[in-house]
């Protein structure tokens, strides 16, 4: 929200102000949909129940629903995803709500909406709706006056590729200040992601191993045993990389790779993440490796000819003083074997080539479903002869809060105004520009049968590193071929 007539160092108290106040109601387009079931009503009742939320909640949709009408709606998302069952905090959750039914596209529906706001004076507006929607609900956000001193909540995709990413944040910037402006990645929201940058920086024993010297490769696995569940013509528009590496993965690989952010300002872990991304060199064609499952073109929704890929492998290079020439790997893919995101940090081999004849140390972090850190070990194998068997020595192993948890928690923040756990516009575009070259020109999709690692060639991304390290050391599945 530029205003030319305010003057910087008024404008600056302004978003100071913004920033200190609390949003005072939630606006949530798109109050009938899929994410609004299964994530926002959810969240929303898990803040009334701890006592965070008791501001009025608007929900928007054109629907031709009336306010009861959302109401069941909220009860029966609570019903089928809540964590904790709360008839009360249902009961208080039904009574806050309200709805504003109307096309995007109409004036009148942001009149209502104003109508709707009352007395607030700093709502949040969640855009839970495609992107394609983002610039008009904007236009009429600012026109109506609904846009003032207001934030707003984007979901991911933010863009398709860099350049639509830069559009969508000019479209955001025409009625909010970037301080204004969160947009989730709800891995950032879940707590074993949080651990990854705590346990990294306040255990003073990995600073002096977390680097070239001592790392050998780092990988990233997120596996999911399910295909796409319905959303084929969603995931026909995304693929794996545009789905969850350049965000969710992403996000990740920065975490593990950051250098310690100051801690005297806010916007310093920020600002680390957004370097590495800008270390990363563009992917180049030979280090990513595209599949797609047999059965995937079956799906609803889905061409029959598709070549979106529903698993990617890739080899990242960061270019930094730390990580000079230690590949960064990411596999993330549908219809593996299991489904878990696990990091798991390699390190070199000790010089007793006889004792140890390959690297068997590593820090491993299961990031979901549960949190577990567990340290890869060689130790000595019973009997007469001097051999080493690798063994692993599981650290910590802590069910956690999942997904629901993590929406509740950056809704929370986004309407306190803080922007910790949220991507900033530079960091969206630098992560777009690691994955640029790959969606505009694809490299050849393969096919693989459903349950095993994606198609064989992703075997190859790590052939010099001693291949991809076996998930949390269990029986997991086939290795990687082709259908
Ligand atoms: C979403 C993707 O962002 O993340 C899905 O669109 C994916 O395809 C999901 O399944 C995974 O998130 P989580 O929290 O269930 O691991």
């Amino acid at each position: 929200m530029t205003n030319p007539k305010v003057s910087p160092k008024s404008r600056a108290s302004v978003i100071v102000s913004i920033i200190a106040a609390r949003s005072d109601a939630l606006v949530f387009f798109g109050a009938t949909g899929d994410l609004a079931y299964k994530k926002v009503f959810p969240a929303l009742h898990a803040m009334v129940h701890r006592e965070r939320l008791a501001v009025p909640i608007i929900g928007v949709a054109k629907q031709g629903w009336g306010l009861e009408e959302l109401r069941a709606r909220a009860r029966k998302s609570v019903a089928e995803h809540a964590l904790v069952k709360d008839d009360a905090a249902l009961q208080q959750l039904c009574e806050l709500l309200r709805y504003v039914d109307g096309d995007y596209n109409d004036a009148a529906t942001f009149e209502a909406l104003r109508q709707a706001l009352g007395d607030a004076k700093r709502p949040l507006h969640y855009l839970a709706i495609p992107p394609s929607l983002f610039g008009v609900v904007v236009s009429h956000l600012k026109a109506s006056g609904a846009a003032d001193n207001a934030r707003v909540v984007v979901e991911k995709p933010f863009g398709r590729d860099l350049d639509s990413a830069k559009a969508l944040n000019a479209t955001l910037h025409g009625a909010f200040d970037e301080s204004a402006i969160f947009r989730i990645d709800h891995y950032l929201g879940k707590e074993t992601v949080q651990n990854l940058r705590f346990f990294r920086f306040a255990n003073t024993f990995l600073e002096p191993i977390w680097n070239r010297h001592y790392v050998k490769s780092v990988q990233i696995t997120m596996a999911e045993s399910f295909g796409v569940q319905g959303r084929g013509a969603f995931y026909e528009e995304a693929g794996a990389i545009r789905d969850v590496v350049q965000n969710h993965m992403l996000q990740v690989v920065g975490m593990l790779a950051m250098e310690p952010p100051a801690t005297t300002y806010v916007e310093s872990a920020r600002d680390e993440l957004v370097k590495v991304f800008r270390q990363i060199a563009p992917l180049e064609p030979q280090n990513v490796v595209r599949g797609q499952f047999e059965g995937y073109r079956e799906e609803p929704g889905v061409a029959a000819d598709s070549q979106v890929e529903t698993f990617a492998a890739l080899r990242l290079r960061i270019d930094s003083w730390r990580w000079h020439g230690v590949p960064f790997f990411i596999r993330a893919g549908k219809c593996l074997p299991l489904t878990r995101t696990e990091v798991v940090v390699n390190f070199e081999r000790p010089p007793l080539a006889r004792l140890v004849p390959r690297s068997s140390n590593f820090i491993r972090l299961q990031l979901t479903p549960d949190l577990e850190i567990a340290l890869g070990v060689q130790v000595k194998k019973a009997g007469e002869r001097m051999i080493g068997e690798p063994s692993e020595l599981t650290l910590l192993n802590r069910a956690t809060v999942d997904e629901a948890g993590a929406y509740e928690r950056l809704l929370g923040d986004a309407m306190a105004g803080d922007p910790t756990l949220f991507a900033r516009e530079d960091a969206v575009e630098a992560a777009w520009a690691i994955v640029d070259p790959v969606v505009h020109t694809p490299t050849a999709l393969k096919l693989y049968q459903p349950g095993v690692w994606g198609p064989a060639a992703a075997s190859s991304l790590t052939e010099d590193v001693g291949g991809w390290t076996a998930l949390s050391g269990r029986a997991d599945g086939a290795e990687p071929h082709d259908a």
